[in-house]
């Protein structure tokens, strides 16, 4: 597999800069994945029963801030950490997250790969619709490093994500097939082909059983597959 024709960070960072409003309804979550507002809910949920003392969240790839958002509606105060690539991305996280939050919210902007946070801070990371933007299995072991390394003990990583069948005509099936008819009923076949197009330009995806061995590999001590439709599942690791 050769990734240099898919986009680079700035042009993902410049598409997304373009793209906050579909990023901002939370009773819908965003349409184009499976399951939307069932995983928001499903994943933040679970967080606040698995934590009753739950207290520093991470969101990389935050977007506009709907997990933040969901959560915080269910427990407040927390110390917030949001990451984005897009500027007007987190302004807008920052802006619907400061309203609800009566602890401490901090932002960065930039790719969450090349960041430094303290060993071990982190009760909760959440990573939504963004590690497909990851790229070849150094790039994949490399950040899921990372990121074990920022939670505590106990510490737990939330993933919703599109993925890959690993058998090509199940693949072809599922993703080409089935994903592609549900966006033809979400709208028609131009935006099928529209949305398919960003898909291989923007997104590097894996299959779920890569990345929960993926999970495994770094150090996660329990992996848990919460949700599947498709091509998109929700997941956890805990450290
Ligand atoms: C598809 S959106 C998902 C937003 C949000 N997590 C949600 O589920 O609603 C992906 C977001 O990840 C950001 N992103 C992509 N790659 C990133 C990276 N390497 N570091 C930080 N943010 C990244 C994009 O700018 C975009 O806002």
């Amino acid at each position: 597999m050769t990734y240099s024709k898919k986009s680079s960070v700035k042009e993902i960072q410049e598409r997304f800069d373009q793209d906050v409003e579909r990023f901002s309804n939370l009773e819908t979550g965003q349409l184009t994945t499976l399951d939307a507002k069932f995983n928001m809910d499903l994943i933040t949920t679970a967080i606040v029963k698995a934590y009753p003392k739950l207290a520093t969240v991470l969101d990389i790839g935050c977007g506009a801030g709907n997990y933040d958002v969901s959560l915080l509606q269910q427990k407040s105060p927390l110390n917030m950490t949001l990451v984005d690539l897009s500027k007007p991305m987190l302004e807008r996280a920052e802006q619907r997250v400061r309203v609800l939050n009566t602890g401490e919210t901090k932002t960065a902007q930039g790719d969450f790969r090349k960041m430094e946070f303290a060993a071990g801070q982190f009760d909760v990371i959440i990573a939504t619709a963004v590690l497909h933007h990851l790229r070849d299995d150094q790039d994949w072991e490399d950040a899921f490093k990372k990121l074990y390394n920022w939670l505590k003990p106990g510490g737990s990583i939330w993933i919703f994500d599109l993925i890959q069948q690993q058998n090509p005509a199940l693949q072809k099936f599922v993703y080409q097939e089935l994903y592609g008819d549900y966006l033809i009923k979400l709208k028609d076949e131009a935006y099928r082909d529209h949305v398919f197009a960003y898909i291989e330009k923007e997104d590097s995806p894996r299959p779920l059983m890569y990345q929960l061995d993926m999970l495994r590999k770094v150090g996660f001590s329990e992996v848990d597959i919460l949700h599947k439709n498709l091509c998109f599942a929700s997941f956890v690791g805990v450290k």
